[in-house]
């Protein structure tokens, strides 16, 4: 591994779970990028359950091209995928991610939701991103990295202005610090409930899921796209996760990717 990416490696770390799917697990204190450290590891052949966490990032990368800022605190991880799926519905890992941490954080009691397409939310405002890169073909997903994001125990004051607006951590919500191997312990189970869904090829089921804990469907949306701006109520997914947003009467609208904010319950 290059020191490039792995500074310096956690030595005190110990987390209790040894599912089916997590095989390795890297974890460091800090690093530039957990998803940059997977792809490293993907390309030299390393296999499905590989995973890499950090206790913080130099160079968290958001959706977007955006930084993640990632103070200590956060959990900071990355999840090496090569399901035998179709590449159109590779995007749906995204929802089996958000289903995990949103569960994950269920299981402190506190109410988690949705916002399409990954965003996972307490009470409106931001507590964990999920950031798909992927490396396939038409035919065939070579693998899929999914990076999260989680502000467990964050300072929020560490946070910029405008992202700390509309932030929030599991710490502020629980009231008392989340013990951090018992998260990861509890999302490794979650995540594997519901890869096992999407490598059965449960595809309808996820999407369901989704729906039942989402907190985008039914509203008013502004969409920002890499193409521009979009406006309207969203009513529906598609079976690829892709939101169905419709601008006016008679109009609706496929939008694959962009950022949903609500502006408000119609
Ligand atoms: C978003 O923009 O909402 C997605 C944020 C994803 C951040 C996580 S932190 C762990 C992993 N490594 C990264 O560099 N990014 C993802």
């Amino acid at each position: 591994m290059s020191e490039r990416l792995f500074v310096k490696r956690l030595t005190d770390f110990s987390c209790e779970y040894q599912g089916p799917f997590v095989t390795k697990i890297h974890v460091f204190d800090d690093i530039l990028s957990t998803n940059a450290a997977v792809h490293e590891l993907a390309r030299k052949g390393a296999g499905e359950g590989t995973v890499v966490i950090a206790q913080t990032q130099r160079k968290g990368r958001g959706r977007f091209d955006r930084v993640w800022q990632s103070p200590k605190g956060g959990v900071y991880l990355s999840l090496l995928l090569r399901p035998k799926a179709p590449p159109e519905k590779a995007s749906l890992l995204g929802f089996v991610a958000a289903l995990a941490v949103t569960y994950t954080i269920r299981s402190f009691n506190l109410p988690a939701r949705i916002k399409w397409p990954n965003d996972v939310l307490v009470h409106v405002k931001k507590i964990a991103g999920i950031l798909l890169e992927s490396e396939t073909d038409h035919t065939h997903v070579s693998y899929v990295i999914v990076g999260i994001g989680v502000n467990l125990n964050t300072d929020l004051a560490l946070l910029p202005k405008d992202v700390r607006m509309n932030a929030t951590s599991l710490h502020k919500e629980h009231g008392a610090p989340i013990e951090y191997e018992e998260f990861l312990t509890t999302f490794f189970h979650q995540f594997d409930r519901f890869y096992q869904l999407f490598i059965a090829g449960c595809f309808d089921q996820i999407i369901d899921l989704w729906k039942q804990d989402n907190d985008t469907l039914g509203k008013n949306v502004r969409v920002q796209t890499t193409n521009g701006v979009l406006q309207g109520t969203a009513v529906d997914i598609d079976e690829f996760g892709f939101l169905l947003l419709k601008i006016h009467e008679g109009k609706t609208v496929r939008v694959t990717s962009g950022d949903c904010t609500v502006i408000d319950a119609s």
